[in-house]
């Protein structure tokens, strides 16, 4: 296993790849790794000659300190899932001076407003965190592809929006949700929750899946008051928002447009858990 903690070292490896005409598929991650992130790691691997898989915990993303500080740290764990999955994985894991230097802070983007909705909402200046991180990890593994979950749709959308504005020659490819049985989105966060709110929190997608069957029969407005009283009848979760948005610009819809593609999100809180979900409507 090649575990790369200096930029420089890795940047290296990166051109002899290049040199050999070998493509290179990259998998950023904030490790805590779970089956999500390894579905990632699975179809890089099926579809590039080399794949780099970062491990990073990108603190201008964390709009709360707290959060940064709380964020679980399995570095051995991880190491040892992606051994098993293929021992030819490169890991960069950073420290954060390597990324940020001395001076931990975000640039500043526009995503032509991607970066206002949804979360963008409710974690000020996550997005330029993120991109901050992206732009620096993709300056240093060149890569031909790069995957994202589409977990993160929004996150997702605003990394195609940045590869594109900057013309980086990195193809994004957004990945399928993995689910856990129950249908709960796989994430880090589900290890915090008891075994009875885990199975609660699967509500929130059977209630996408609800309205993925309205969708089109009912309206947008009634459809969203249905989920609202759903969740309230739902004492275990709290819902934050629900929106059903253009894939495309995120913006929320009332009525849909013949030719358009749309997606149900959900945000909502088990205790003082957060979780996010989607799913495609057509
Ligand atoms: P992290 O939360 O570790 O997620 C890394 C990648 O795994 C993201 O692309 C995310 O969408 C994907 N992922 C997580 N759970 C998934 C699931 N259940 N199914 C499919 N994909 C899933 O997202 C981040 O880290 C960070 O913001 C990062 C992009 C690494 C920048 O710091």
């Amino acid at each position: 296993m090649q575990i790369y903690k200096e930029k420089q070292a890795l940047r290296e490896l990166v051109k002899t790849f290049k040199k050999g005409g070998f493509s290179i598929g990259f998998v950023p991650t904030m490790g805590a790794l779970h089956q999500g992130h390894i579905s990632l790691v699975k179809q890089a691997l099926a579809s590039c000659d080399r794949v780099v898989a970062s491990i990073f915990v990108n603190p201008t993303q964390f709009d709360n300190p707290n959060d940064l500080e709380k964020y679980p740290r399995t570095f051995e764990e991880d190491i040892f899932l992606l051994e098993n999955l293929d021992e030819n994985i490169i890991i960069f894991s950073p420290r954060p001076s390597e990324i940020y230097g001395n001076e931990v802070s975000p640039e500043h983007f526009s995503f032509d407003g991607l970066e206002f909705e949804m979360e963008g909402k409710y974690r000020k200046g996550h997005f330029d965190g993120v991109g901050t991180v992206i732009k620096r990890l993709f300056e240093i593994v060149q890569p031909d592809k790069a995957f994202f979950g589409e977990k993160d749709f929004q996150q997702l959308q605003i990394i195609r929006k940045l590869t594109e504005k900057n013309h980086w020659n990195t193809e994004i490819i957004g990945c399928p949700i993995d689910r856990e049985t129950n249908g709960l989105a796989r994430s880090s966060r589900n290890e915090r929750l008891s075994p009875e709110e885990r199975q609660k929190a699967a509500f929130i997608y059977e209630t996408l899946q609800h309205v993925k069957k309205e969708f089109g029969i009912k309206s947008v407005p009634e459809v969203t008051s249905r989920v609202k009283e759903l969740f309230d009848q739902n004492s275990g979760l709290k819902l934050e928002y629900f929106e059903i948005a253009n894939e495309a610009t995120l913006k929320s819809i009332q009525e849909p447009v013949n030719g358009e593609k749309y997606r149900a999100f959900i945000a909502a809180y088990s205790g003082d858990i957060r979780l996010i979900d989607n799913l495609a409507l057509n």
